[in-house]
């Protein structure tokens, strides 16, 4: 299949309530492990990046292992552009094939947020590729940004119903429900009443971010409630490294790349495929 579009993908999530994952990739090896998980199991999938990782591979040939990979399977994958507040970026991403683009102008005024992501959305739109977009403030770590955790602010429900009559278009949106990036110091503090109020006023599906630590019930939760979209990076990036040391721990001597490639591969795809099933995706294709 091509690379598909995200917004059809979540709008039918959304109305049949699961949700697709979105894994932040890494190198080809772990987009390689992304997609074939999701074939395995008959899911549609997103594969995302932060700005750090494109600037280590660069913009085409990102678009182009993602596209290959894509074409060698029967689910769709979408290739999506996680946090960013650089509009060049966006652009060059959209140049280069991805199918959605996040902008996040979180930590911006609220009315400058707006109007800044009024840039990005007129870039997306008229491309014909998805926008998703913040408001509130996500704790944690992502990419090169940091929020404290009792710098983390919730959504405000009436915020995100103005914010959302700027954007009817918007492919998904990410209002702050108490997660956070990274590894949860504490218990998470999910505001699943804020969630419910934030779904019934606003029909758009929503991203629910900070994914790596959540349990099942968290999951389940939280997509009944209209989180369609569900990010993992931190443990996919752990799975990685422990792909690799784990053999490294068993096989010392081990002097042959290729194994240990095809360790962190079968690990990540393990990894893949078990929030798939949690998340209710598996055989919706
Ligand atoms: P985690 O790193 O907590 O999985 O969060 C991922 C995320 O939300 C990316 O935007």
């Amino acid at each position: 299949m091509s690379i598909a579009y995200m917004k059809p993908m979540l709008k039918k999530a959304q109305s049949e309530k699961y949700g697709i994952a979105a894994f932040n990739m890494i190198d080809y090896n772990s987009a390689r492990a992304v997609v074939d998980g999701a074939q395995e199991l008959n899911a549609p999938i997103i594969i995302q990046l932060s700005v750090k990782t494109i600037k280590i591979w660069g913009f085409k040939p990102i678009g182009d292992w993602v596209r290959s990979l894509s074409e060698s399977v029967d689910v769709p994958v979408a290739l999506h552009l996680d946090h960013c507040k650089d509009l060049d970026v966006i652009q060059r991403c959209i140049d280069a094939g991805w199918t959605s683009v996040m902008f996040d102008g979180s930590s911006l005024p609220f009315q400058e947020n707006i109007r800044q992501t009024k840039l990005a959305y007129d870039i997306a739109t008229s491309a014909g590729v998805g926008l998703e977009a913040e408001i509130g403030a996500i704790g944690g770590t992502e990419d090169d940004k940091f929020v404290a955790e009792d710098d983390a602010i919730l959504a405000v429900v009436d915020e995100c119903v103005e914010f959302c009559q700027y954007f009817p278009d918007l492919a998904v949106f990410a209002p702050a429900i108490g997660t956070a990036h990274g590894v949860y110091k504490g218990e998470p503090k999910i505001a699943y009443g804020r969630l419910a109020e934030i779904t019934s006023a606003v029909d758009i599906p929503i991203a629910l971010h900070g994914g790596t630590g959540l349990a099942a019930d968290q999951f389940s939760r939280c997509i009944s409630s209209g989180c369609a979209k569900v990010n993992i990076s931190t443990m996919h990036k752990l799975q990685f490294i422990q792909g690799f040391t784990e053999l490294k721990d068993q096989k010392p001597n081990l002097g042959e790349p290729i194994p240990f490639i095809e360790a962190q591969y079968e690990h990540m795809k393990t990894g893949v495929k078990n929030m798939i099933a949690l998340f209710g995706s598996q055989g919706k294709a």
